[in-house]
This record gives structure tokens, sequence and C-alpha cells, in this order.
């Protein structure tokens, strides 16, 4: 069965362009990213790796660590960051794992085999540091990641893992959050001192805790 929110992301160790990885020592009490490519040398992955390097300072500010995997070889994904480099203006800064037996996309439920047999789809893994799966995408191979999208999931597991809050539609790092409606107003009162306002006895929303 397909890895589900809440299980523990399964230990792995594999080769990487920044040799090799044993993905639980590789992630330390971090969090993690794992992401999926179909292919080497393809045009919409190149697009996305490039990004993920030009953000891999927002990823370390978050105390992340991202890990790219696709089926080709470490040797493919060598000769290929040339190309990341020239076509994005961004080197790969983060290991890129090599899976030509497919051990760990089958590991994580990544080939999808009524859509490919042999590609991956586009995965994301989000993995807290207690190793369990906290959010899991999956995009087709024809369609680029949006990893702004990413960071702004990271920024709301991170804050609702603190606090008892939850965050509302579009929500951004900064606006204002839900109260958890497990906690009665009283509590609330003393939780959240910046205050509330109540929409709905179960919709209050409070300033984000943690600034
Ligand atoms: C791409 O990255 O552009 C791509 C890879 C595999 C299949 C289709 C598109």
């Amino acid at each position: 069965m397909a890895l589900q929110l809440g299980d523990v992301a399964p230990d792995f160790t594999a080769e990487s362009t920044e040799g090799t990885i044993h993905f639980y020592d590789y992630l330390g009490d971090s969090w993690g990213i794992l992401f999926s490519h179909p292919k080497d040398f393809t045009p919409v992955c190149t697009t996305e790796l490039g990004e993920v390097a030009r953000l891999k300072g927002e990823f370390d500010k978050r105390n992340t660590k991202v890990l790219g995997i696709s089926v080709d070889d470490v040797e493919s994904h060598r000769a290929w960051a040339g190309d990341i480099a020239d076509a994005t203006g961004h080197a790969l800064n983060y290991p890129l794992l090599g899976d030509p037996d497919h051990k760990v996309s089958d590991l994580y439920g990544m080939i999808h085999p009524n859509a490919s047999d042999t590609l991956t789809v586009r995965s994301v893994f989000i993995i807290g540091p207690d190793k369990k799966v906290k959010l899991t995408i999956t995009y087709p191979a024809s369609t680029g990641r949006n990893f702004q999208e990413i960071l702004r999931v990271l920024d709301s597991l991170q804050l609702t893992a603190k606090h008892s809050v939850s965050t509302p539609v579009n929500w951004r790092e900064g606006e204002d959050v839900i109260i958890a409606t497990a906690i009665g107003d009283e509590e609330a009162k003393e939780r959240f001192p910046k205050g509330f306002r109540t929409v709905k006895p179960y919709l209050r929303y409070t300033p984000q805790p943690d600034r």
C-alpha cells in the first residue's frame, strides 16, 4: 500500500552525487524533503532541480534537508548537473540519488505503472524530525512542481507542530491562523494573549503565535 500521512518514512542506503546516503543519518534531527524526477536530461526536471538549488537557503532556514532522486544512475546525474547549472544558473547544491534498480522508488511508491512502468512520477514527501511522513504530493511528469507551495506547506507544518493552530486557505507565513477547536474560549484567552476574533464558534482567528 502507498505510504500515507503518519507512516514512518522508510530508511535506505543509496548512492548519490554527493556519495553514499544513509537516509536517516542524512536527515539527522532535521525535517526532510524527498522528491522524485522521472528521468535525467529532460526539460521540466532540469528547471525543477535548478529551482531547488536556488531555494536551498530557504530550506536551510527551515532546518530542512532536501534530497532529489531520479531512476538514472549517479554517473548520468553528474553529466546532467552541468546542464542544470548552464540552463538555470544554479548548480546542484544538494544530493541527487541514483536509483537504476528502483530500490528507493519502489520503497516510496514513486512509480505508478498506469502512468509509466519505468519512470517515476513527480512525488514529494515531507518528513518530520520524528521520521514520519507529514505530506505527500504527486504531480504528473508533464507538470513542474511549485516549490514556493512546498515552502508554504513546510511553514504551516512547522508552525502547527508547535502550536494548537491550523492554517486557513492560501495562508502564508505571518498571516492569521485558526485556533484548534479542541481549545475552549477561556483556554484560548490564556494561550493566545494577542487575542482572537470569532467568526463562528468553530472558526477563531489569532495572529501567528511565534511572531
Ligand atoms: C520532463 O522533465 O520534461 C519530462 C520527463 C519525463 C517525461 C515527460 C517530461
